[in-house]
């Protein structure tokens, strides 16, 4: 009785656990959360309980080349938002970077109102907002009538920064109020999606930048910020979308009586209160409710659009008593939707995708219409509870007219003097100082870089068969490896030794593309035309394969932009190897020197070098609770993929890093001479910093294009490391740069990054920097290339008839002006965000504890 007792609480726990799940996803915390308050001296609390920061002091990178700000004392006019009473004024392309954490889906959000300022008539302003490949808007302008402006997108963020451009007409200005971009959880816009005409299935929605041009709460109340997990707004559709309502008949119910599916729609895709009210027809069954109910949208011809319609049968009394059929402008979505069969239950939620093709909205209107099915068994009724309307990226990459964010077609230029931007540069460096050791702090004190990944891995998709498989892996685990290597929680996949034998034409020695300490590493194809790079170590005693399958094990769980990925391995045979994903650029340093390959500009190394960065970052801090130190950092082990991004390699075979009571560890000396830390030489004592020294020399290997040691060479050149170093104590290191880039460079780009690379070499590896310091100096190089290059001069007309039209406050001399007020605000992100420690969390915690 009383064991029986026992496993129905276990049950119930773990019911409870699957269906809180959903709880989790309704809180979902963004990695990116950035809320910016344009041109507002302080920090604005919105009701909902959001804060958006004051420009000058947040996010990430604001380049402008003035601060000029409209400000209103009140609010304006039939406007609740606070955020309406400052804007930002730009008369030069002006670009806001945000530090992307975690790529993926990301809403963006535009606020614009033309408020009054003395010199500039903000509704006269027209100007494009883009980032590098798409439009958001185009000449947009915000007439007086139509008062303030709000745009909201979801766009797909692949890369590790997002630039959003401002960019006025000739002769105009461009402004903007605030500004959102924050993470969206991935679930929110599956792949597919159903076709309208010709009918069929849609798959690639997630390549698709989305613009929400309508989402309505069909039957109930607006749905504010503060009761949306995502902050959305969802309309009432009292104002005006539906357009046939003769005999419709609002239904609402309470919210508390929804119940999510386990699968399919969650408190994410919508929340509660869109499900709980709905539109259906007046009198079911009578005769006469033979029609549809009708909404109409207005929307940009030319464009494609995705349609979602949110279900949930609130009307019936019992199962199986509702079908009817869903149309887009007259085509046929669904005929005999019955939600009985498909939720199984009265009252859960249920949303379906359409993609409706350009050709289909040439006049400018959609129009969803929900009526009665034709089958006999049915009460005639129909149902729907909410509605988003979301126009599609279209082929030249906009979501507004048919220009490119490539085509330059407008944007006031500007030229500047060097002096001027050797003062730029040393205005940011000194910020740039300031933001390091803010940060810095900031991981100290808060454990921020730990934040950020126990945040992350809260929005895991938890559901039922997740966790199924997360316990059954666990109950096996003490069978032994093999359970744990076939699991489906992706600890790589277990290659048998034919297959890899086959791969390589039987390891053959012109399938050799490398050779490391591990063993020699092949190039095989497998499964038509996947390529890989497959390690084989020499054959060991069984305590070698532990070991082995100890490391597989801990490099499975390194999942990284920038490490070469481990596929997957073969055990067979006391055969260890390793099946790594193909870089199909191959080493570093083959780019570098030595090699007929074209020279990479400074840019790319820049980012190349930054990609290697960012992979050692992420083995010292977040791969483990306890870092990992490489041991082995150098040219050879930077790989680079079709894309030229940059991934660590190599890394596979080292020892874990320092464990809590220790600081070091100590071990025979590793490493690659010419790279090695003279501290770890002398006391053979291996710590992060090891692998900084080692980055150093890399840093300058790729400015210098030459090998870190070069034994042909007059002695004083031979060690890369001190030869760079006495150039740069004597401030000519201009004299080592590669020439084949050195008139590329901009002066402040290379001195930041000499700084960076000359930290890294320290005598003693306290003085050195973390990674992560290494990585921001490097960024910062970037920007500063970046922001030389958008100096460029342009042609001299353009300068005199920009400057003609504006007076602001700025002194400008024709030809040769100097902006007094130029800057660029480095802003930083507020962790605030981040929800730990919820009790519910500790719930989860305490039973998994027991
Ligand atoms: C504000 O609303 C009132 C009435 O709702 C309207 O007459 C007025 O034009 C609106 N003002 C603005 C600036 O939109
Ligand atoms: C701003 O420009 C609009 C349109 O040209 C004009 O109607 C309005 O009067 C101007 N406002 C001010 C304050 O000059
Ligand atoms: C973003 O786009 C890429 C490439 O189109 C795709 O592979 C990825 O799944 C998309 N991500 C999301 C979150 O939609
Ligand atoms: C919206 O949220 C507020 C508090 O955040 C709550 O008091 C209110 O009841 C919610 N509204 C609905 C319709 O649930
Ligand atoms: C549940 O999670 C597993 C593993 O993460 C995933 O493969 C599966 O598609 C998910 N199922 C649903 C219905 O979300
Ligand atoms: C409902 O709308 C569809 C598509 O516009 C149309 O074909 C159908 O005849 C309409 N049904 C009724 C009863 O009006
Ligand atoms: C729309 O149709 C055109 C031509 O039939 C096709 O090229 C295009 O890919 C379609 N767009 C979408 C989003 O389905
Ligand atoms: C720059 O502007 C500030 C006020 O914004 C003023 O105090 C300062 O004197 C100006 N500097 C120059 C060189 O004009």
């Amino acid at each position: 009785m009383g064991g029986g007792h026992k496993l129905t609480t276990y049950f119930l726990t773990l019911l409870f656990i699957i269906f809180y799940s959903h709880f989790i996803n309704a809180r979902f915390t963004p990695s990116d959360n950035y809320l910016i308050d344009c041109g507002s001296p302080q920090n604005t609390i919105l009701n909902d309980g959001r804060t958006f920061k004051s420009d000058p002091q947040s996010v990430s990178f604001l380049s402008t080349d003035q601060n000029i700000f409209a400000t209103s004392n009140s609010v304006p006019e039939n406007e609740t938002l606070p955020l309406y009473r400052t804007a930002r004024i730009f008369d030069s392309e002006s670009v806001y970077k945000f530090l992307v954490f975690q790529p993926g889906r990301h809403f963006l959000r535009l606020y614009f109102h033309p408020l009054h300022h003395p010199s500039y008539n903000l509704t006269t302003a027209v100007f494009t907002v883009k980032t590098e490949d798409l439009v958001f808007l185009h000449d947009f302008s915000a007439t007086e009538n139509s008062g303030s402006h709000f745009k909201e997108y979801l766009i797909n963020v692949t890369s590790d920064y997002f630039s959003l451009v401002f960019s006025p007409l000739k002769k105009s200005f461009a402004f903007v109020n605030a500004i959102e971009f924050v993470s969206a959880p991935d679930e929110l816009v599956p792949d597919s999606a159903t076709v309208l005409s010709p009918p069929g299935v849609f798959n690639g929605v997630s390549g698709y930048d989305l613009q929400i041009l309508h989402r309505v709460n069909v039957g109930g109340p607006m749905v504010s910020p503060a009761n949306d997990s995502l902050s959305r707004t969802w309309m009432s559709d009292s104002n005006g979308y539906m357009i046939f309502p003769k005999g419709d008949k609002v239904v609402s119910v309470d919210p508390s009586t929804i119940t999510y599916p386990v699968g399919g729609a969650t408190p994410v895709i919508a929340p509660h209160q869109v499900y709980s009210s709905a539109a259906s027809m007046e009198d079911p069954g009578v005769s006469n409710s033979n029609f549809n109910l009708t909404w109409e949208m207005n929307v940009d011809a030319g464009f494609s659009y995705l349609i979602r319609l949110h279900f949930c049968d609130i009307v019936s009394t019992s199962l199986n008593n509702l079908y009817f059929n869903v149309y887009v402008n007259g085509m046929m979505g669904v005929s005999g939707l019955d939600l009985s069969t498909i939720t199984s239950n009265l009252a859960v939620p249920y949303y379906k995708d359409f993609v409706i093709n350009a050709t289909a909205v040439s006049d400018g209107l959609i129009r969803v219409q929900v009526g009665p099915s034709d089958l006999e068994s049915a009460i005639p009724n129909a149902i729907l509870n909410g509605l988003e309307i979301m126009k599609m990226r279209n082929s030249a990459g906009s979501l507004d007219g048919l220009f490119s964010s490539g085509s330059n077609s407008h944007g006031v230029s500007h030229t500047k003097t060097i002096a001027e931007a050797i003062g730029v540069a040393a205005a940011t460096i000194a910020l740039l100082v300031l933001i390091i050791s803010l940060i810095r702090n900031k991981i100290k004190a808060k454990g921020w870089d730990q934040g950020r990944h126990s945040s992350k891995s809260w929005f895991l998709p938890l559901n039922a068969s997740y966790c199924s498989s997360l316990l059954s892996s666990k109950s096996k685990g003490k069978n032994g490896y093999s359970s744990v290597f076939t699991s489906k929680i992706g600890l790589g996949r277990s290659f048998t030794f034919n297959e890899l034998r086959d791969a390589t034409k039987n390891f053959d020695e012109s399938a050799v593309i490398g050779v490391g300490g591990f063993g020699k590493v092949y190039i095989g194809e497998i499964e038509a035309g996947t390529k890989l790079a497959i390690k084989r170590g020499n054959p060991r005693s069984s305590q070698g394969i532990n070991e082995f399958q100890t490391e597989i094990q801990l490099l499975s769980k390194l999942r990284h932009r920038h490490l070469v990925s481990l596929i997957g391995y073969c055990d067979e045979n006391m055969e260890m190897i390793l099946v790594y994903e193909y870089m199909a650029n191959g080493p570093l340093r083959d780019h570098l020197y030595g090699s007929t390959l074209p020279s990479l500009t400074w840019k790319q190394r820049l980012e190349i070098s930054i990609g290697a960065a960012r992979g050692l970052h992420y083995l010292h801090t977040g791969g483990s609770s306890h870092g990992i130190i490489h041991r082995d950092v150098k040219t050879t082990n930077i790989l680079l993929d079709e894309n030229l991004v940059a991934k660590v390699s190599d890394f596979g075979l080292s020892k874990t890093g320092p464990a809590l009571d220790q600081t070091h560890v100590s071990t025979a000396v590793k490493g690659s001479f010419g790279y090695l830390d003279p501290e770890y030489f002398r006391r053979q004592q291996l710590t992060e910093k090891s692998d900084v020294y080692s980055f150093g020399v890399v840093l300058f290997e790729i400015l210098c294009a030459r090998p870190a040691l070069d034994p042909a060479l007059p002695r004083e050149q031979v060690n890369l490391a001190e030869w760079a170093m006495a150039k740069q104590r004597k401030g000519v290191i201009e004299m080592i740069v590669d020439p084949k880039i050195v008139k590329t460079i901009c002066p402040e780009s290379l001195i930041k990054y000499v700084e960076a690379a000359e930290k890294c070499l320290a005598e003693y590896g306290v003085d050195r920097p973390s990674m992560g310091d290494v990585l921001w100096n490097l960024e910062f190089a970037l920007q500063l290339q970046d922001a030389s290059l958008q100096l460029d001069p342009p042609e001299e007309d353009d300068i005199c008839n920009a400057k003609t039209k504006i007076v602001a406050s700025q002194k400008s001399k024709k030809g040769d002006e100097t902006y007094n007020d130029s800057d660029v605000s480095i802003l930083i992100n507020d962790d605030s965000g981040v929800v730990t420690g919820s009790p519910l969390f500790s719930k989860i915690e305490d039973f998994e504890g027991r």
